[in-house]
């Protein structure tokens, strides 16, 4: 079983990205054969500040290794790496409709109908899909929002597969159970994301545990007196009680039953988010210390990773009639 997985490099790993999906990716590589990059290219889709690009690669990168990511037993690689990605994304550019990709909720809502968005933005989810073709992945680890990207990824292999013989594996996604949408802390009928956040609502990785302990102290609530887990109608206790399950173990509804005061659960749920990030943010500082071995670990995931890109990408091609230098 193979599997893959990215994360974008603007702005830190916030909590939805670590429970959502980098935490699940560090238990996936000890299982199955493992590809996890660094999507630099769908980075570009907004404008970037080209030192800030670099700076927020090397420290995604060392964010990852510090998350427990170790390149001696998965491919860990920066997307840009590998001219593989934009080839394939090319060839399955002219497979995908206008249709289709018009219709992911994504572009809708960052690019809000606007004449000025980016034409990268738009075919964003054929980049995506080629990230995860050229590896023939069997499951892609994911939070909930990039399920409509996957069924494109699915249906752009099948349609090729239809038209040129059989080339790609067909891939399902892989949602978590729990903390597969965790949502904003002020406010929580929003999800936490990179693109919207509130100051104290969203929860990086790296954050010290003081900063964790202001930001779930002065979360967002109800005026109720008891927990109770109820994402519709108690959204904000309910994403506080979907954290503290992905991070003990224990499931939602039996943990508002165990506490009869916000305070409390409050004050447990830091500890368990403080015991579970310290190592992290520690590991990832070492990293971040020494540049140049984090860009040699990294040049290795991308040779690693051309030997799978580059034969796939050959493959590719040749069904679809190119003679292939
Ligand atoms: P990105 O960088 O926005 O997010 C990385 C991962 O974090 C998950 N995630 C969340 N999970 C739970 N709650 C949240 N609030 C939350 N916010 C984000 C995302 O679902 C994702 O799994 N298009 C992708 C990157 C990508 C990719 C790929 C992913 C490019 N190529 C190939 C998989 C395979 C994205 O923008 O993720």
């Amino acid at each position: 079983m193979r599997v893959l997985s990215g994360i974008q490099p603007t702005g830190h790993v916030h909590l939805g990205n670590y429970l959502g999906a980098v935490r699940g990716w560090v238990e996936d590589q000890h299982h199955h054969d493992s590809f996890f990059t660094v999507v630099d290219l769908h980075a570009i889709t907004i404008d970037q500040n080209p030192a800030e690009l670099t700076k927020a690669v090397l420290e995604l990168y060392a964010t990852l290794l510090g998350s427990g990511l170790d390149p001696e037993v998965s491919t860990i690689f920066v997307q840009s790496q590998l001219d593989e990605h934009p080839a394939l994304a090319w060839l399955l550019e002219c497979t995908a409709t206008y249709g289709e990709l018009h219709r992911m909720t994504q572009f809708k809502d960052k690019g809000k109908g606007s004449e000025s968005v980016r034409a990268g933005l738009f075919t964003y989810p054929v980049l995506m899909a080629a990230d995860i073709l050229l590896y023939q992945a069997d499951r892609v680890p994911v939070g909930e929002d990039q399920k409509q990207h996957l069924e494109l990824t699915r249906d752009l292999a099948m349609r090729f597969n239809h038209r040129f013989g059989r080339t790609f594996v067909v891939p399902e996604p892989a949602i978590p159970k729990v903390a597969a949408r965790v949502m904003d802390l002020q406010a929580p009928e929003r999800k936490m994301s990179k693109s919207q956040a509130t100051p104290l609502g969203i929860l990086y990785v790296t954050d010290k545990p003081e900063e964790i302990k202001k930001k779930i102290s002065r979360a967002v609530t109800d005026t109720e007196a008891r927990a109770v887990y109820d994402p519709e109608k108690r959204p904000g206790i309910s994403n506080l009680l979907e954290i503290f399950s992905a991070v003990s173990g224990a499931d939602p509804a039996e943990l508002a039953e165990r506490y009869n005061s916000y305070g409390t659960l409050k004050s447990d749920l830091t500890a368990a988010l403080v015991a579970e990030l310290e190592p992290v943010r520690l590991r990832t500082e070492e990293y971040l210390a020494d540049r140049g071995e984090l860009v040699r670990i990294m040049r290795k995931g991308a040779e690693k990773a051309r030997i799978v890109a580059g034969e796939t990408l050959t493959k590719a091609k040749e069904a679809m009639g190119f003679i292939v230098a």
